[in-house]
């Protein structure tokens, strides 16, 4: 997903251990970690993760994405649903996120459930010589 260039902060997937650790420490805490198996494998994820200060300790920050073999199949809604009901289980307040404003299927899903708008960070990511703005969005529980 991080090697399409499109929608994630990544260029390349973040090293395996380092992830398994930190999925490790959601699961752990029961922050809310779901993710789409398809025959054994997994094809999508979504995490909503503390922010390590503890101003921040009512706040979940959201990231989710699947194979592009998986998408525009209901799994997407259901995954970030699923997420959603365990962030309201674990009473957080408020879940953010970051989306590239030309991603508008993602920002489509995301206000079809609540979430707003907050601003927009202007060039705040370069890809391949181009600029893309990063929508913040929130949704308060
Ligand atoms: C964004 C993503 C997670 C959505 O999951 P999905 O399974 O593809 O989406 P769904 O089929 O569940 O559709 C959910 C909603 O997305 C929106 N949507 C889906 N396809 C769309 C399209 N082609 N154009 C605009 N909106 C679209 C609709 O609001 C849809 O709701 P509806 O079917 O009730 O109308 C998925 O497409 C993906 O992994 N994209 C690449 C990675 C990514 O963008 N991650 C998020 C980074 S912030």
């Amino acid at each position: 997903m991080a090697r399409e260039r499109a929608y994630l902060g990544f260029l390349e997937g973040p090293p395996i251990e380092g992830s398994r650790a930190f999925w490790r420490g959601l699961i752990d805490k029961g922050w809310p970690f779901e993710v789409a198996v398809d025959d054994g494998r997994v094809v999508g994820w979504c995490d909503i993760a503390p922010i390590d200060r503890p101003v921040f300790g009512h706040i979940g920050s959201l990231g989710m994405g699947l194979l592009p073999s998986h998408r525009e199949r209901g799994i997407g809604r259901r995954l970030i649903g699923s997420a959603l009901d365990r962030a309201r289980a674990c009473r957080l307040e408020r879940v953010e996120l970051h989306v590239f404003a030309t991603n508008l299927r993602a920002r489509r899903l995301y206000e079809s459930l609540g979430f707003v708008a907050e601003g927009t960070l202007r060039r705040r990511a370069k890809i391949d010589d181009r600029y893309l703005d990063e929508v913040v969005m929130a949704l308060a529980l």
